[in-house]
């Protein structure tokens, strides 16, 4: 395929380079793009006189043409062009000849990239943050069945108190909700035009870079040329924040993982989320949650790739760059596909309500409540604290759980212990009575779920 900028150029590129130098098959993704760039740019270039009216209508009905060609699959991108922006125009010229030739005036594939780029990861953020809205309603919907279920909270994997299994879920939502305000924000401060920044020093066409940033929906066009090339700033603020969304999908299945395990039995994933074993015929897998665990390192991996890229690159710009894009799709994709399979595997995983109470009953999980009991009946905290540990120390000796002293041993040990003692230590007192704001209470767990209920209507 001839190049495009063969003028100065005596012999061909070597057929290896050609291949190493092409980006085509991983940048045709932003054909829509590119050609939504290429349609406005022809509009501007008419309305400031720099290109015949008749020719931008010409180049713009050619690129619509194109566009609608490639999306019904009648026309396939060749794979033999350098990139995308050299398909597009390369076949626009093909079409009508030396008008199509026109379309790059005061204009370089540095301002066109980054644009493409600007425009693509705006639509996919957006994308995404719908499918973690969809992830938060999917754990809203199990934690709205679950206001009673009582499960031990953990400390260093210990049990620690008793909760509501609810409120341990939607601590996640809280996490998923600060997810979507960093896209949110990421996506605002990317939703800036470097369309006619050029190759890095603007140009001496008499440009109209607002309109064209109005025409693509952005706030404004960018201050700086050399900034609008060079600048991938974006790309890393949307990979740490899809690092983060990663890192909290990869705790919760850490969780569900475990809680899946016969050690814990707490859940159990539906078969359409989970596979069997080759060789062991009683397995049942959390591959799911085990594949979004994992998928989480190349996600990081991604943003490091594209940090240590440009960590040493003098301005403006460097092919270096095109090593932005393979990472951050790869990350776009990953992250889909991970709250894809995420919602559902959620919401359809069946919950042992009984294991968890169980397992809440063991461990002497209400001894803080103990403590609690005798203090509001006077003893100072820290003293409380140091019998209720004697108490347990008792209980761990004589096989006993703290429900299952009786009064009189209780008495023993502290004359402040009455009846009500044992209507103190019930595991649902202990959730139900932590009404402090953001506890395990129930009004607390209720204004949650109402709160990201109400964000779905
Ligand atoms: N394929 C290139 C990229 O992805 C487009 C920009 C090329 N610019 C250049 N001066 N070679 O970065």
């Amino acid at each position: 395929m001839e190049k495009l900028w063969t003028g100065r150029f005596q012999k061909p590129l070597n057929e290896i380079a050609d291949a190493f130098n092409a980006s085509i098959t991983f940048d045709s993704r932003m054909f829509r793009e590119d050609i939504t760039g290429s349609i406005v740019h022809a509009r501007m270039l008419a309305k400031q006189g720099i290109i015949a009216s008749a020719e931008a209508e010409q180049i713009v009905a050619a690129l619509g043409d194109i566009l609608a060609e490639i999306e019904s699959g009648a026309l396939a991108i060749d794979e033999k062009c350098e990139d995308i922006h050299m398909f597009v125009e390369g076949e626009l010229t093909r079409r009508i000849g030396d008008v199509g030739k026109k379309l790059h005036t005061a204009r370089s594939r540095n301002d066109q990239v980054a644009l493409d780029l600007r425009l693509y990861l705006r639509a996919e953020s957006e994308e995404m943050i719908a499918l973690l809205q969809a992830v938060i309603q999917a754990v809203v919907k199990v934690a709205a069945a679950n206001t009673d279920t009582i499960v031990p909270g953990y400390t260093h994997l210990q049990r620690a108190q008793p909760i509501s299994f609810a409120h341990h879920l939607l601590a996640y939502c809280a996490m998923f909700e600060r997810d979507i305000a960093r896209i949110e924000d990421a996506k605002e401060r990317m939703n800036i035009s470097p369309i006619g920044s050029c190759a890095l020093a603007g140009t001496t066409y008499p440009t109209d870079r607002v309109f064209e940033a109005e025409q693509l929906g952005f706030r404004a066009p960018c201050l700086n040329s050399i900034d609008g090339v060079s600048d991938r700033d974006f790309c890393l603020e949307l990979m740490s924040a899809f690092s983060i969304v990663m890192m909290h999908l990869s705790r919760f299945c850490e969780e569900i993982i475990l809680w899946s395990s016969w050690e814990f039995s707490f859940v159990e994933l539906d078969d359409s989320f989970t596979t069997g074993s080759s060789i062991m015929p009683q397995k049942k897998n959390s591959d799911m949650a085990e594949l979004i665990r994992g998928k989480t390192g190349r996600v990081y991996g991604n943003l490091f790739s594209l940090f240590t890229t440009l960590k040493g690159l003098p301005l403006a710009y460097n092919k270096d760059m095109q090593e932005d894009k393979e990472g951050i799709f790869d990350s776009v994709d990953t992250l889909k596909m991970c709250l894809q399979v995420f919602a559902p595997m959620v919401e359809s995983m069946k919950v042992k309500k009984e294991n968890m109470l169980a397992a809440a009953k063991g461990g002497f999980i209400n001894a803080t409540d103990l403590a609690d009991y005798l203090t509001k009946k006077g003893m100072p905290f820290r003293a409380a604290y140091k019998l209720t540990g004697q108490i347990v120390a008792y209980c761990i000796e004589k096989g006993l759980d703290l429900e299952s002293v009786d009064l009189e041993t209780y008495r023993s040990f502290s004359e402040l212990f009455c009846e009500d003692l044992y209507e103190a230590i019930a595991l649902s007192t202990c959730v139900n009575k932590r009404i402090s704001l953001g506890g395990t209470g129930k009004e607390s767990i209720q204004r949650q779920i109402e709160y990201y209920q109400k964000q779905a209507q």
